[in-house]
């Protein structure tokens, strides 16, 4: 599939078959995540891949907004300490989150494009996901991704107009 193709057509999918996700598709994310750009070349954040049915019952648990049951779902984490050291304040202050959300898009388009369904997730309490996972003090979970085979189409969305979101040469020229 294009990388146009993926974009266009990727949604969220909230509700999975019953099937585990092949290991060379476990590789594929992994190779999501490491040709990810991060500012600075940092690459502070880490990631905690979850097959295990046990702790995926604990995070649908404890996150609210994570529908259906997923084969996987990867926890995107920034790490203060390691991007003050590694980045600077400004990475430390922002770049982490967009690292974060670059990553993110990369997860979700390589999910998409091998046909697995996937959705970002925000809403789940963070101290009881750090506890979960055993995160160290420094390492704060930021995004899940779920990921699994899709068991129904995703559902439609509707998008905003080209020139209510993107100007041209300078702000509210639309042409
Ligand atoms: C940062 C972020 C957080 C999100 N959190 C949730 C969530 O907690 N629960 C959920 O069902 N969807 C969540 N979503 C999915 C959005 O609702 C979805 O991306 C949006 O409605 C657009 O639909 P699409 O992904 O099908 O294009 C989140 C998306 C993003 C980017």
């Amino acid at each position: 599939m294009k990388v146009i193709d993926a974009v266009k057509s990727r949604r969220s999918t909230r509700s999975f078959e019953q099937r585990t996700l092949p290991p060379e598709m476990i590789q594929e994310i992994e190779n999501a995540i490491l040709h990810s750009p991060s500012g600075s070349n940092a690459q502070e954040s880490h990631f905690v891949i979850v097959q295990d049915e046990q702790q995926l019952r604990l995070i649908k648990r404890f996150a609210p907004g994570l529908s259906g049951d997923p084969a996987a779902v990867v926890v995107l984490c920034s790490n203060a300490t390691e991007s003050l050291i590694r980045g600077g304040i400004d990475t430390a202050e922002v770049l982490r989150f967009v690292n974060l959300g670059i990553a993110a898009a990369y997860i979700l388009l390589i999910a998409h494009s091998n046909d697995i369904g996937n959705c970002p997730v925000r809403s789940f309490h963070r101290e009881s996901i750090k506890k979960v996972l055993g995160l160290p003090e420094e390492i704060e979970p930021e995004l899940l991704i779920s990921l699994g085979y899709a068991d129904m189409p995703p559902r439609s969305k509707t998008s905003k107009k080209v020139l209510e979101v993107i100007s041209y040469d300078q702000y509210g020229n639309n042409h």
